[in-house]
Formats: structure tokens, sequence, C-alpha cells
């Protein structure tokens, strides 16, 4: 039997739908519209695809967005000062800056410059710091949207043998303390890991977040396991046209597997719908409400 195709539109629509609630709640009762603003350096078309994608969401879970576009060759100290400003902005509850940034740029220093408070992606050093000590944190969206995938498929993660690829801040490692927190079983893999597909073949869940097109194989998962495909690499088609793949080989491992998300349609789609609820949280927590719902 095919695996189940773990419908992440469907799963992020739904998402979208609970937090857009909340808002219209915090707005009606405590007078709140949560506030995103959305930092895109360059004009890497990815990127802006992306954060176009980021502003509408936003805008129709009724929460107010703020695009800032600055050029490729925007020096670290523009780049700095406008984060200082959103930083003291009683509007902006939530700070993203698009990564990866052009070079010259110095990720880690500009994300250190992002109050812990409105860091929505997750990605300061106290709020990863926090995560892995089991405290309350702003988390890194992806990973927070595979776990809510998995807990779509299986009720509680407890117990099971997660194997995740890739060691990325973004997604990796904050994925290993996410699954702590659900009681699983954690292996990290990278590309040092020897051995990778007997690995993955003892695996309930495996989480694939390398950037390598269609590299986890059929046989390389155990029969009924669940995948989550965190990738999302463009590739040549047949048509000569690019086509979008993840990173596991599909049509080989949705014969295998027990449930699968689709690239794309899967984690993607979760990763904005996410970004909505931190947004919501980060909020909340600036104005000292209690933590919302979602
Ligand atoms: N680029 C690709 N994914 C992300 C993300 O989740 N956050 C940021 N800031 N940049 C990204």
């Amino acid at each position: 039997m095919p695996a189940k195709i773990i419908d992440g539109k469907v799963i992020a629509a739904d998402l979208r739908a609970r937090v857009a609630d909340e808002v219209g709640r915090v707005k009606r009762d405590h007078g709140l519209t949560p506030g995103l603003a959305v930092v895109l350096v360059g004009n890497d078309p990815a990127s802006e695809v992306y954060v176009r994608n980021k502003a509408k969401q936003t805008e129709a879970a009724g929460m107010a967005s703020f695009e800032h576009k600055l050029p490729a060759d925007t020096p670290q100290k523009d780049l700095l000062a406008l984060i200082a400003k959103l930083n003291a902005d009683p509007a902006v509850h939530g700070i993203l800056v698009q990564l990866p940034l052009p070079k010259g740029l110095d990720t880690q220093t500009v994300i250190n410059a992002i109050d812990p408070a409105k860091d929505v992606d997750g990605l300061h050093p106290i709020n990863a710091g926090r995560l892995a000590n089991g405290l309350p944190a702003l988390t890194p969206c992806t990973p927070l949207g595979c776990i809510i995938l998995a807990k779509t498929v299986h009720a509680s993660l407890q117990g099971m043998n997660a194997v995740i690829i890739g060691r990325s801040n973004l997604v990796g490692r904050p994925l290993v303390q996410l699954l702590l927190n659900e009681n699983a079983t954690v292996t990290i893999a990278h590309s040092r890991t020897r051995d990778l597909a007997d690995i993955c073949k003892r695996a309930d869940l495996v989480l694939a977040a390398v950037g390598q097109p269609e590299m986890v194989k059929g046989n390389w998962i155990k029969p009924g396991a669940t995948v989550i495909d965190v990738g999302i690499n463009r590739i040549p088609g047949a048509d000569g046209k690019n086509k979008l793949v993840g990173d596991v080989a599909y049509q080989e491992v949705l014969g295998v597997a027990g449930a699968i998300t689709p690239v794309p349609g899967g984690v993607g789609q979760m990763t904005v719908a996410c970004l909505l609820v931190n947004t919501l949280r980060a909020a909340s927590a600036i104005k000292g409400l209690k933590p919302p719902s979602v």
C-alpha cells in the first residue's frame, strides 16, 4: 500500500485559520494588532518569493506587515541600524531577516542584534539556548512545522526512533530539541556520518534537511516509517524547465513509507504558518498576555 501523503497545504491552512481567530480575539479583547517586520537584503529571486508570501499571509491573518527591502550592497551598520529601529518600534512584535544574506554581511552579528523577544525565527542564541535547556522559547518555524506534521500521523512521538539528517541552526539542531521535548529518541546524522542508510533504516521517523536532491532512497526506509522532507531543491526537469524536489526520492519512498510529506505541498507550507504562530506568541508575551491557544 502506498504511503499516506501528509497534506501540508491543508494542515497549514487550518493552522493559519486558527491564528487568524486568535488575532481577532487579541485585537478585540486587548487592542493588540500583532506586527511582523520582514527584512530582505538584495534580490535573490527565491527569497523575494518567500518574502512576498510571508507579507501576504501575515495580512490575511489580520496582522500588520512591515516590509523592508534593502540593496545587496547595504553596509552592515545600516542593516544593524534598521534592526535597532525595529527593536524599539512598539508596532513591531516580530522581526525576520531573510537568509541567506548577501556576501559582506555577517549573519550571526545580524541575528545577535535582534531583540530575543521579537526573534520570531528563533535563531538568536538566547532562544536557541532556552530551547536547548527545555525553557519556553521562540522556536525556528520549519522545525515547528515538522513536529506539527509528524503529529498529524502519530498523536504521540514518545519513544519513537527519530533520525534527523542535517545539523543546520535553522532546522536540524532545533529539531533535536523539539523531538526530545516530545520524548522521542533522537539521532542526528550529517555529512560525516558513517552508514547513513543503516541508521535511517532503523528510524520510525526520518526528517531529511540536508539540501541534497533526492538523497534519501527507498531502501533506506523501514517499511511503515514516517518521512518528513524539509528539502526544497531546484533541479532540471525532463522538459528542460527547473522542477522542485525534496531531499527524499519521493516516488521510491512512497512505496515503502507509512506516511510522507510531498515537495512542494509539505513542510514548506508550514513554515509561514508557524511564523504567524510565533508572531502571535511574541506579541502576546510582549503585551504581558497569557500564551495564545495555538
Ligand atoms: N531562508 C529560508 N528559510 C528561512 C527561515 O526560516 N528564516 C529566515 N530568516 N530565512 C530563511
